[in-house]
């Protein structure tokens, strides 16, 4: 069993940040980051909540698909930047989105999010006869974490929604999900104030650099050897499933962080660039909203359209990676 996706929906602040303004904080350069990332300008957030991204977004998402809220039996929200520990974000958009027959809970796999929540959503679809929709919404308001005197990271991130309204169909549909958690002092941002050198019967504490709670730190080389090698094994394995090659793949839809890492992943597969949906250079890396927010505005341009062969592929903390080959 597939999955439809019925509609999208996105949402992005309005407040602009362009390479050059990062001068005030670290530096740096526009060449640079161009060149190095491909990345221009990114949203910034403010002090717009997290749950209200997500909010604009998926009300966008129901008003494009008529789908009344009633009828939306799940929400799953991804974000690494929640408003709360808990309640989970997707409890405060089902609320807010007046969806009062959905159950809602929170998924964290990072910018792999949204490949994550919609092979979830379709396997809640797959065993619930009584389910119709699933709300996917990511929404990501990375700037709150980011330390600006970080001129490694701070460039690289922004903020941002997305969400998809999705429902059981017997369309062409498969996923491969993967993680690799030795690599979590790679990427990451602390939650609680656990000190690291209380002694547990693990080594996992020992290694992680020192960061200030909640400021995301990046290995950023470690992360791109991860990404190169994470993006093509997960299409070739999600392809593998249903005897799909890259060839019979309209478009690719890949984690948005690094230009040079997409072109890598191309240049693995053997598919062109022009088969690759690129937003970074104006979004920058949204996270787990950076798949969806691409996809959204292929889909708004008229550039993705119905019974087109996708492949989404994401990486990210965790350090975590999935791929989705799947007809829209
Ligand atoms: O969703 C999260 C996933 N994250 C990622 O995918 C990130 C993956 N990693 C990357 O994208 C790249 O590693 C970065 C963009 C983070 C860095 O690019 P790089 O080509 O690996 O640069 P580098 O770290 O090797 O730095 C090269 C030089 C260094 O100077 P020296 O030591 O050669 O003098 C850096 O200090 O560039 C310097 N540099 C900068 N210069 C100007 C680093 N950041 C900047 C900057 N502006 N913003």
């Amino acid at each position: 069993m597939g999955i439809n996706i019925l509609g999208m929906g996105s949402y992005v602040p309005e407040q602009k940040l362009t390479n050059d303004d990062f001068k005030r904080f670290v530096e740096t350069n526009d060449e640079w980051i161009r060149t190095r990332t491909g990345i221009v300008e990114r949203r910034m957030a403010g002090w717009e909540p997290t749950w209200y991204m997500g909010k604009q977004a998926s009300l966008q998402a129901i008003e494009r698909t008529g789908v009344d809220p009633d009828d939306i039996g799940l929400v799953i929200s991804c974000s690494i930047t929640p408003d709360f520990l808990t309640p989970s974000m997707a409890s405060v958009i089902q609320y807010e989105i007046g969806a009062h027959n959905a159950a809602a809970f929170d998924l964290n796999a990072a910018c792999s999010g949204f490949v994550y929540a919609l092979d979830t959503a379709r396997r809640f679809l797959e065993t619930d006869d009584s389910l119709k929709y699933v709300l996917v919404v990511t929404n990501e308001a990375l700037s709150r974490f980011l330390d600006f005197k970080d001129r490694t990271t701070c460039i690289l991130f922004g903020d941002g929604a997305a969400a998809a309204i999705v429902e059981k169909s017997d369309k062409l549909f498969s996923s491969h999900l993967g993680s690799d958690g030795s690599g979590a002092r790679m990427l990451f941002a602390r939650s609680l104030n656990v000190a690291p050198e209380v002694a547990t019967e693990s080594d996992f504490d020992s290694g992680f650099p020192e960061k200030p709670l909640h400021q995301l730190y990046q290995n950023g080389k470690e992360v791109y050897k991860f990404a190169t090698h994470a993006l093509p094994k997960a299409f070739e394995i999600a392809a593998g499933k249903v005897g799909i090659t890259k060839d019979d793949i309209d478009y690719f839809i890949p984690h948005q962080a690094n230009l040079r890492i997409i072109e890598s992943a191309a240049k693995k597969l053997g598919v062109s660039m022009d088969k690759f949906i690129v937003a970074l250079d104006h979004f920058g890396n949204t996270s787990s909203a950076s798949i969806p927010l691409a996809m959204n505005e292929a889909v708004e341009n008229g550039v993705i359209k119905k019974g087109m062969k996708l492949a989404l592929i994401g990486f990210g903390a965790g350090l975590t990676y999935g791929g989705i080959v799947m007809e829209y």
